[in-house]
């Protein structure tokens, strides 16, 4: 089994630690990136992190993760938007977490609909960076086949 653990981030997570810090804290997303680099290496992980604000590189990047152990996607707010994003998630078969730093719902009643959430192994969200972390527990924790 794959050991290679993808991490994908989705549009305006590059502005993390500027971009509405009461929201999504203080973090970057090289903060981010450190934790989730962190994190693998005590699950034994090879850790691929990626940003794009594309939704098609978005789409690229999920297909590239074909065969991985497993995707941790913050899908941002295509999350809310995206049956081609949904589409690629199903395609690979790989187990994926979907992950958000805030709550979504406790947010607007449009960031409490996911195209993503039916496809995903799980959702984790509202744990500011460490939802990257439990992504990484959960995916850690599935049986070999899931
Ligand atoms: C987000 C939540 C989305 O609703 C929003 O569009 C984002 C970030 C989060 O991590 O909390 O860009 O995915």
């Amino acid at each position: 089994m794959s050991d290679t653990v993808h991490v994908l981030n989705g549009p305006n997570l590059n502005l993390l630690g500027t971009r509405e810090p009461g929201i999504y804290g203080a973090a970057t997303l090289a903060d981010v990136e450190a934790l989730c680099r962190a994190e693998g290496a005590q699950l034994g992980f090879d850790i691929v992190f990626r940003q794009t604000n594309s939704e098609g590189a978005l789409v690229d990047f999920i297909q590239e993760a074909r065969g991985a152990r497993g995707i941790v996607l913050n899908a941002a707010a295509y999350t809310h938007t995206s049956v081609a994003l949904r589409d690629a998630v199903s395609a690979v078969g790989v187990p994926t977490i979907e992950v958000h730093l805030s709550n979504v719902f406790a947010r607007e009643a449009f960031r409490h609909q996911s195209f993503l959430s039916p496809v995903a192994r799980g959702v984790i969200c509202g744990f500011g960076p460490q939802s990257y972390v439990l992504g990484l527990r959960a995916i850690a924790s599935l049986p070999p086949s899931s």
